[in-house]
């Protein structure tokens, strides 16, 4: 595929900024990514999915590789399990689909996360009480600089909550390939969390199958998240923080109605008390009076504080500078400082 200059991202970012990158390139497989590779060798390189985790405050001054490898494959199973690789370019939820649709359990939680499936290990995406570690077989991923295809197992990743070794120190060292999954054919719900089964019994369903629990999932996404199709954003702006139970204690007389959770290990042991407390950063941020915040086109999502939107014409940097005065109001009201989950650019 040949490479563009100067093309605008504006369609390539959910939260639709409108920078340009002097050079684009999309790729259908590892050939192709090699070719670019080595004929740029000094040009600074992006990759990007689905662009629904990024936020880019200036015009990338390198290029920009979108990862366009499509493919879904079963490599073997067993009487429990089946391992599924899909290529990185997937659309996320298309994946999803299609396990759902073969009664293969443990991504039924995760549907409608926008994106594609090679950037899923980046933040160990999760919703709903289940996160990828918990289905993650492995992964192929490509060294840039060494021009090396390296396998990376469960171990390797460095998983936790919203973060991997991809997000910290192999940040854009590798660019994922395929990842593989290990799918459960007799499925276990997950429905404890949040508002899955009450949206189960306003749906009728009596028995629990991974059509039902993907549906439910579907329904409250959509009466919570704005579309990024409708309203620029890239979904929770902020990760949740995580307090000491100490920290928590002396809030928690300020503020009794303070939404919590307690914070699992990672990864998961028997003793799953970490000492640590999750604090919803939604609930912090609407406190400071910033829901419905609007300033030109960048603003606060009006229903759920934790997502910040561009109305149109805002600029990476309006939103950024929002998300900094955000974060200075939380500090100082609560004493927590927030740790932003999108990637900034
Ligand atoms: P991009 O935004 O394109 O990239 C994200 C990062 O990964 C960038 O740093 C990029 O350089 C890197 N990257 C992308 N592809 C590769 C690759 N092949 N190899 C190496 N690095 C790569 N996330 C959740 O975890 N849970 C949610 O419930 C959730 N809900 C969301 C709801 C909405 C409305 C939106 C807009 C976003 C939501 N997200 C959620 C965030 C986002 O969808 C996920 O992080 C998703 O995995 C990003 O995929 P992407 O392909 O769009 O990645
Ligand atoms: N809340 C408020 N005000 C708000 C928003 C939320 O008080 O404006 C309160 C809610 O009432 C609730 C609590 O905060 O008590 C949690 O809110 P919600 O259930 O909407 O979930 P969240 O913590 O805001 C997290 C993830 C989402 C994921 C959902 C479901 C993070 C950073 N965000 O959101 O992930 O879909 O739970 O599991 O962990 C993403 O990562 O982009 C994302 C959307």
């Amino acid at each position: 595929m040949r490479i563009r200059e100067n093309v605008s991202l504006r369609q390539y970012n959910t939260f639709g900024i409108n920078v340009a990158a002097r050079y684009f390139a999309a790729f259908n497989n590892t050939d192709e990514l090699s070719a670019r590779l080595e004929e740029n060798p000094r040009i600074h390189k992006i990759i990007i999915g689905g662009g629904s985790n990024i936020l880019f405050t200036k015009d990338v001054d390198g290029m920009v590789l979108k990862n366009e490898m499509m493919g879904i494959e079963v490599l073997k199973e067993d009487n429990d399990y089946v391992y599924v690789r899909a290529a990185a370019g997937e659309n996320w939820h298309g994946f999803v689909q299609y396990c759902i649709q073969r009664n293969w359990g443990g991504i039924e939680n995760l549907s409608l996360i926008p994106g594609c499936v090679g950037a899923a290990p980046m933040q160990n995406i999760g919703a709903y009480g289940v996160e990828l570690q918990e289905v993650f077989e492995g992964l192929t991923a490509f060294h840039i600089r060494d021009m090396k295809m390296q396998h990376f197992g469960p171990s390797d990743c460095a998983f936790g909550y919203r973060d991997s070794v991809f997000k910290k120190e192999y940040r854009n060292r590798f660019i994922i390939l395929d990842v593989t999954f290990r799918l459960l054919k007799k499925p276990v719900f997950h429905t404890s969390y949040g508002a899955i089964r009450q949206e189960l019994e306003k749906m009728g369903v009596k028995e629990l199958s991974v059509q039902a629990v993907s549906r439910a999932v579907i329904n409250i996404r959509r009466s919570k998240l704005p579309d990024p199709a409708v309203i620029g954003n890239a979904g929770s702006f902020f990760k949740n923080p995580e307090i000491t139970v100490e920290q928590f204690q002396t809030l928690e007389k300020l503020y009794p109605e303070m939404p919590h959770y307690p914070v699992k290990k990672y990864p998961s042991s028997a003793d799953n008390d970490s000492g640590r407390v999750k604090i919803a950063a939604g609930w912090l941020i609407e406190q400071c009076g910033w829901k419905g915040f609007r300033n030109g086109d960048a603003g606060v999502h009006v229903s759920q504080a934790l997502v910040l939107v561009n109305y149109g014409k805002a600029k990476g940097s309006d939103i950024y500078r929002l998300s900094e005065e955000i974060v200075q109001s939380v500090q100082k009201k609560f004493g927590i400082i927030l740790d932003r989950e999108v990637n900034i650019l």
